[in-house]
């Protein structure tokens, strides 16, 4: 049933690009405009929305993070994300044009689920993005978006935390279709990026051997770092997340900018620091990374460095370098968190640690 591998977690890091795929089947019509079977939501519903606000918890977290990124910059509507735990106490300011977007795998988990109930008493449109049929969370929303990750066992999500990627960027594409926020060019460009990413997943996932060695060479690490900016960001704190969860470590992740105001003195000889470097853009961002890689590696940190195909200014300052292909700084977590993951689930085996059932951790959190 593990198709081979030791853990189920890695069965579902291999599923990666199946479970891709799947989440992005039958999302356009004919005439190539994108639909989402259990919106629900009308039209003019969703041209009213002013906000939106996603909710949500751990890894689900993160993929919201990454959504705030790609909802901003296609469809110009402000988003904030905020840990379910955290939404109902702080008095949010929610009305009849905030959509609450709520993420979560299993459909369960209790925070989130509390947190719906409330912004729904305030009178806000709910949509879940959810990957079991018939949870608590997608019954009591509004709208739904279904992941296709098909059930996840290992208690540390993978294959759920890309396929909400996926299904964020199809949400954003379609708020900007009908907003008409973007001309229909640029979503087929963007579907067509979206539809490539199960072949640049499969890529990485062919390099894994490399990342696994790489994972026994650091077992020995007390603490590890991961860095990122902008959409790499989240993905430096799923990093993090899983390895603390699998390999007990402590492991921190950051905003790459934010190192000197405060992180940077954590570094000291041999510490790895994992960097997800954002690929070269006309932006800024990546001399920026290039920089912040620098003050690390200056102070004697062991620089682990994913970073895009045929970018060669990275060289210098990686002592390993994981390459990424090509893609578009928006998309680039889809693939930039699957070494991140290879590398969790290896340097826990190596340790001797349960992979597929962590201490302390269950698969889904029902209590608040
Ligand atoms: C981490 C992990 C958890 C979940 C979180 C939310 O690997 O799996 O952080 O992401 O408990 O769970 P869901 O998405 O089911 O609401």
């Amino acid at each position: 049933e593990k198709d081979g591998h030791d853990w189920f977690m890695r069965k579902e890091i291999f599923e990666q690009p199946r479970a891709v795929a799947d989440s992005l089947l039958g999302r356009r019509d004919a005439s190539g405009r994108l639909q989402l079977d259990e919106m629900r939501l009308a039209d003019e519903e969703l041209r009213d929305i002013d906000k939106i606000i996603i909710i949500a918890c751990g890894t689900s977290f993160y993929a919201g993070m990454v959504a705030k990124y790609a909802i901003e910059h296609w469809t110009r509507t402000p988003v904030e994300v905020e840990l379910a735990s955290e939404f109902r106490y702080r008095d949010p300011i929610i009305d009849a044009t905030t959509l609450i977007v709520a993420i979560s795998q299993s459909g369960e988990t209790a925070d989130t689920l509390q947190a719906i109930r409330h912004a729904r008493s305030q009178r806000a449109k709910v949509l879940a993005i959810c990957n079991t049929n018939g949870s608590s969370i997608p019954r009591e929303s509004d709208a739904v978006i279904y992941t296709h990750a098909g059930p996840e066992i290992g208690v540390a999500s993978t294959k759920g935390f890309l396929t909400q990627l996926v299904a964020c960027y199809l949400l954003a594409l379609y708020i900007a279709q009908v907003k008409g926020t973007r001309f229909g060019d640029e979503i087929d460009e963007i579907m067509e990026h979206l539809e490539a990413m199960p072949g640049h997943i499969e890529t990485v996932l062919s390099g894994a051997d490399a990342v696994y060695s790489l994972a026994a060479d650091h077992a020995s690490s007390r603490s590890v770092l991961f860095l990122g900016r902008h959409a790499g960001y989240p993905v430096a704190l799923e990093g993090a997340l899983k390895l603390k969860e699998l390999a007990y470590l402590h492991a921190e992740g950051f905003a790459a900018g934010e190192l000197k105001h405060g992180p940077i003195a954590l570094v000291e000889d041999g510490l790895p620091v994992l960097c997800v470097v954002p690929p070269k853009g006309r932006d800024q961002l990546h001399g920026k990374m290039l920089s912040g890689i620098q003050e690390v590696r200056a102070r004697g940190a062991r620089t682990i460095c994913l970073a895009e195909e045929g970018d060669t200014s990275i060289e210098p300052y990686a002592d390993e370098l994981i390459r990424l292909p090509k893609v578009p700084v928006l998309l680039q977590p889809l693939v930039a968190i699957v070494p991140l993951q290879l590398f969790a689930c290896e340097l826990a085996t190596v340790l001797g640690h349960d992979v597929d059932q962590p201490r302390n951790l269950a698969k889904s959190v029902t209590v608040e």
